[in-house]
């Protein structure tokens, strides 16, 4: 029987045991479901919409600083911070000015320029790339970076050609979505950009571009569209031009109907800085976030300014007056509360780091891949000598003085180029990196008949700064160009080997936002110089830094030719590398390198830049080279001069790069002769190392369609692999294509399609080189 004092006991625990479930219970019922992680992420996003006063909607869906736009702070929800971007994380400038804020922890690593990534053909290394730069984006606060960009390579005169991943919509789309991936496993956004038809910088804010449907759905857009629905990109930048008479910022068929509708992109639309030009357009035509409007009749950049914003009080204003409903509206501040709950809401997020060992590795890494060797002759030393060698790789028991000319050899080119710019952490020049391996190399050799030598050659930019980040050793030069000259032959006399350290840089009119390069040649005296030098000693190795091609009119006469772009961080140590044989160079241009504007369909047609309208507010680009961009353009001349006409050839053709070893490919066989349009084939091409040393090859395999309803490119890229081979290793290459390979865009029909027929597989190493082909037919 129970006691009394039993009872209450019970009783008491009976008590504390519901109130402590009650108010477990109260709890867990309390946590809103906007919070609730459990929760599927729309239904949080309907939980969290229903929350927000108009204030709040219209706050999220603009900046509020340079690079940043709020949160919800009743609910929550913290800042959002973005930034470029694309090549590292830039540093931070003042809440409301472009100035440099002066911070002391925002020094980074610099990556290599996107067209570097684009020529290592090798998706490992873009995943590589996004993986690292996110790491250093968390580690800085950012939620979204402000890259990659894939807008096509349509003119080498195009100043952020640098920025992109070259003229082939196959080989961008390849790289840009593991890139993608990559940094957006950190839980950090990619913002693609410049959607689209960003393919110049001259007059950006001001050129109409007029291209067919054709074009714009074989060439321009594949790379986007690759980004949104494989890659699945969280955010997309519009760009500064227009298409049909619109902004693309708040462009309807761009936005709205492709991007939105017909490729279901769930992310968030941000504007180019300052590309956001009207309420009505911006509300109704798919803009979902404004950023670096120069406000509305005010002061560009005017403290506060944020409220005049054309998605600020306008918007506000027009919604209390019945103008729109909230429907817009809520769409949008979904759109943002989804990016959150990727980025800044996201818990379960990695740790940041930056400037690790690991990040250099990988910039080293990349810098080395994306190198591309594009000459490497063999030339005597002397009359007397009857061997003929290569320059490259330099031996040094044989060549053992070196001279390096160059501006470029000492110049920064992490610094300037418009709004990639970075503060670097460390920059390794291209003469140190080389004096310091040509030293570890000879440390055993005599110095009296070792050495290494310098000489300027010319004077290009010699501004060491750019929007307040300030580097580099001093570029200042009394000595006229006839002096500079002198003393570059002078000292040529005496080398084995002249390493010219040359090509563009990254002031204004040359690799670098906001406007064009002015001519295709090389600028500054540099052609003067190499010429001068090659009277002396034609053993001469030029090194072109850049992101264009550039017209080289003394090629012939030159035996050795290196691609070095702008690699960041790791340049000297990367150039130093593939000079000195410790790595064996393995990239492949991802442009065509022409001999002249002339070759190139946009300059032949006269289409660039474009032609103004009346009263000089609208220039008009018509892009009437259509699909017959860079490779599309020089096979089609190709194809009517064996037709009866004179051409002559791209000085390198895209996807073209040597190494230091040699490859033979084997004739291709497919697993099918033919096959239905639900079907894939499978090509496989044996690809030996038949030199002695390892290296690496990139495999590419173009479609040639042999009858066509349309008239079609001769051949284009629609498969590739890189691979990496022992001296004497064979590897069977497997290729696999499906009917979206075969495929055109219809633009009667608006769509693409594979007409049945005769198709060929074309394989080799470059654009200019197809060495193997099968036959095939598409039910
Ligand atoms: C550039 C963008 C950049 C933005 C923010 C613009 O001028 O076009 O690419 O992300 O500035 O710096």
């Amino acid at each position: 029987m129970m006691t009394k004092s039993n009872m209450i006991s019970r009783c008491i625990v009976c008590v504390v045991f519901f109130t402590l479930h009650s108010s477990l219970f109260t709890a867990l019922a309390q946590t809103p479901v906007y919070l609730d992680e459990t929760k599927p992420v729309e239904q949080r996003i309907d939980d969290a919409l229903s929350r927000m006063t108009l204030d709040e909607k219209i706050a999220v869906i603009h900046a509020q600083s340079k690079f940043s736009s709020p949160g919800v702070k009743r609910l929550g929800f913290p800042d959002l911070w973005t930034d470029d971007g694309p090549h590292g994380v830039r540093p931070d400038v003042l809440w409301d000015e472009w100035v440099q804020a002066g911070q002391t922890n925002d020094s980074c690593v610099a990556f290599p320029a996107l067209t570097c990534l684009a020529a290592t053909w090798n998706p490992a290394m873009a995943r590589l790339y996004g993986e690292s730069l996110g790491e250093e984006a968390l580690y800085r606060g950012k939620s979204v970076m402000l890259g990659p960009g894939v807008n096509i390579y349509r003119t080498p005169l195009g100043g952020r050609n640098f920025e992109y991943m070259g003229e082939d919509p196959w080989l961008a789309s390849r790289m840009v979505v593991p890139y993608v991936q990559g940094l957006q496993s950190k839980g950090v956004a990619a913002c693609v950009k410049h959607y689209a038809l960003n393919n110049d910088e001259e007059y950006r804010h001001q050129v109409n571009v007029v291209v067919s449907d054709r074009a714009l759905h074989e060439i321009y857009l594949p790379a986007f569209k690759a980004a949104v629905q494989e890659g699945g990109a969280w955010s997309i930048m519009g760009a500064y031009n227009l298409y049909k008479d619109q902004h693309n910022c708040h462009n309807d068929i761009m936005l709205n109907k492709i991007l939105k509708q017909d490729w279901g992109f769930d992310g968030v639309v941000i504007s180019d800085w300052g590309g956001c030009h009207d309420t009505d357009e911006a509300v109704r035509n798919g803009l979902d976030l404004e950023f670096g409007t120069w406000t509305d009749g005010l002061m560009m950049g005017k403290t506060n300014a944020y409220d005049s914003y054309y998605l600020a009080d306008a918007y506000k204003q027009a919604i209390k007056e019945g103008k729109y409903t909230t429907k817009e509206l809520d769409e949008k501040v979904r759109r943002l509360l989804r990016l959150y709950y990727r980025t800044t809401m996201k818990r379960n997020k990695p740790f940041g780091f930056l400037c690790s060992d690991s990040h250099y590795e990988a910039a080293l890494k990349i810098a080395q891949e994306g190198i591309v060797l594009l000459k490497n002759e063999k030339v005597k030393k002397s009359k007397g000598e009857k061997v003929a060698t290569p320059l490259l790789p330099i031996d040094v028991t044989k060549m053992k003085r070196i001279l390096v000319v160059g501006e470029n050899a000492i110049k920064m080119m992490t610094v300037g180029g418009g709004s990639s710019s970075l503060k670097v952490q460390r920059e390794i020049l291209p003469l140190d990196g080389i004096c310091a391996r040509f030293n570890s190399l000879t440390s055993h050799l005599s110095p009296l008949t070792s050495k290494i030598d310098y000489a300027r050659g010319y004077v290009g930019d010699t501004i060491q700064s750019y929007n307040g980040v300030t580097v580099g050793r001093s570029l200042y030069e009394t000595r006229s160009q006839a002096e500079l000259t002198a003393e570059a032959v002078e000292k040529a006399r005496e080398a084995d080997v002249v390493i010219f350290i040359g090509g563009l840089n990254k002031s204004n009119h040359q690799d670098c936002e906001g406007h064009d390069r002015l001519s295709y040649d090389l600028p500054y005296a540099q052609n003067e110089v190499i010429e001068a030098i090659l009277k002396v000693n034609p053993r001469l190795v030029y090194v072109n830094v850049s992101g264009n091609g550039a017209a080289l009119p003394w090629l012939d006469k030159v035996p050795a030719v290196v691609q070095a772009w702008f690699i960041g961080s790791e340049a000297g140590e990367a150039i130093a590398s593939v000079l000195f044989g410790d790595v064996n160079p393995s990239g492949k241009l991802p442009f065509t390198w022409y001999a002249s504007l002339n070759q190139c369909g946009a300059h032949a047609l006269n289409t660039y830049p474009g032609t103004w309208r009346d009263g000089h507010q609208i220039i008009d680009e018509e892009y009437k080279e259509d699909i017959f961009v860079g490779y599309r353009w020089t096979d089609r001349l190709q194809v009517k001069k064996s037709k009866g006409g004179k051409v002559e050839k791209p000085l390198f053709p895209f996807g073209y790069g040597l190494s230091y070893t040699t490859f033979q490919y084997g004739k291709v066989s497919a697993d099918k002769s033919s096959l239905t349009a639900d079907e894939q084939i499978t090509f496989i091409v044996p690809v030996t190392n038949t030199g002695s040393r390892a290296g690496a090859e990139t495999v590419q395999l173009y479609i040639r369609d042999v009858k066509s309803s349309v008239e079609r490119p001769f051949k284009e890229l629609k498969a590739f692999r890189k691979v990496f081979l022992q001296p004497g290793e064979t590897q069977m290459v497997s290729l696999t294509i499906d009917k979206s390979a075969l495929s055109f865009y219809d633009d009667k029909a608006a769509a693409w399609t594979a007409e049945s027929g005769d198709f060929e597989a074309l394989i080799g190493p470059s654009a200019g080189q197809i060495v193997t082909r099968y036959s095939f037919h598409l039910q």
